[in-house]
C-alpha cells in the first residue's frame, strides 16, 4: 500500500465522515444493533460512542494498522468489549453465528471482494441476526450513474479502493441474505459520492 493509501485516506476518511450529519445518519443505522457485533471496516472507530445499550461486545476487522491507531482513543473509552479480530471482511476468522448483528459503515465500497464478504457476513450471523448497512453506491439517477462509472476509476486510485458504482442492495441480496428495510438519502457534497444505502437484511 502506498504512503497516500496509507497514512492519508484514514485520515481524510476520519474527518469526511465525521460531520454531524453523518453521525445522525449513522445513529439512524445503528439503532438496531444488539448483542454481539462484529463491524467490517471499522475504520476510526466512529460508530462506537453510537452504539445503543444492547450491544454487549465489538469485534472489529480492520486492515489499516493508522485507522486502528486512529481508533484507539474510542475503543479506550467504550462502554463494552472491542476487540481487533483480522483484516479482512472477506475472510473471517471467526465460527459459523458468532453474531447478532454485522455492521458496515461506509465499507462495502472500499472492501475488494464485496460478495465474499457478504457471504461472510450470512454464515456468522445466528437466526434472527442483522446486517446493518449504511453504505454509498450506485445511484438510480442515469446522470448522475454516468458521472459514477467515468469517476469510478480515479476515485479507487485516490480513496484507496473505494468504488462509486456498487450497487449495494443487489449485492446484499446476491448473497443470499434478505433485505428487510431499505432506505436511500444523500451526503452532502458531489452526487456520485452521495448516493446512500441505508439497511437492514437477514440471513
Ligand atoms: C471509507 S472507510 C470507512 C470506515 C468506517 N467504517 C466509517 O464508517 O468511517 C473503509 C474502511 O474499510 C477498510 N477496509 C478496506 N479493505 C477491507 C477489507 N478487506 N476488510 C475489511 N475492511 C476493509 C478500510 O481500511 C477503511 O477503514
Amino acid at each position: 500500500m502506498g504512503l497516500w493509501a496509507e497514512h492519508v485516506v484514514p485520515r481524510v476518511t476520519d474527518l469526511a465522515l465525521g460531520t454531524p450529519d453523518v453521525r445522525a445518519l449513522r445513529e439512524r443505522a445503528l439503532a438496531p444493533a444488539r448483542g454481539d457485533v462484529v463491524e467490517l471496516g471499522f475504520g476510526s472507530g466512529p460508530t462506537l460512542p453510537l452504539y445503543p445499550a444492547a450491544v454487549t461486545s465489538v469485534r472489529a476487522v480492520e486492515p489499516s494498522a493508522v485507522a486502528r491507531r486512529l481508533a484507539a482513543e474510542r475503543v479506550a473509552a467504550a462502554s463494552v468489549p472491542v476487540t481487533f479480530v483480522g483484516l479482512d471482511g472477506a475472510d473471517l476468522d471467526l465460527p459459523d453465528a458468532a453474531a447478532d448483528t454485522v455492521v458496515s459503515t461506509f465499507s462495502l465500497c472500499t472492501i475488494p471482494d464485496a460478495d465474499r464478504t457478504l457471504r461472510e457476513v450470512r454464515r456468522v450471523l445466528r437466526p434472527g441476526g442483522q446486517l446493518l448497512f449504511l453504505e454509498h453506491g450506485l445511484s438510480p439517477d442515469p446522470r448522475t450513474a454516468r458521472w459514477q462509472h467515468r469517476l469510478d476509476g480515479l476515485q479507487q486510485r485516490l480513496f484507496a479502493g473505494c468504488h462509486l458504482v456498487r450497487p449495494i442492495d443487489e449485492l446484499v441480496r446476491r448473497a443470499g441474505l434478505n433485505v428487510t428495510s431499505l432506505e436511500h438519502d444523500r451526503l452532502r457534497g458531489p452526487g456520485p459520492m452521495s448516493y446512500l444505502y441505508l439497511g437492514v437484511a437477514t440471513p
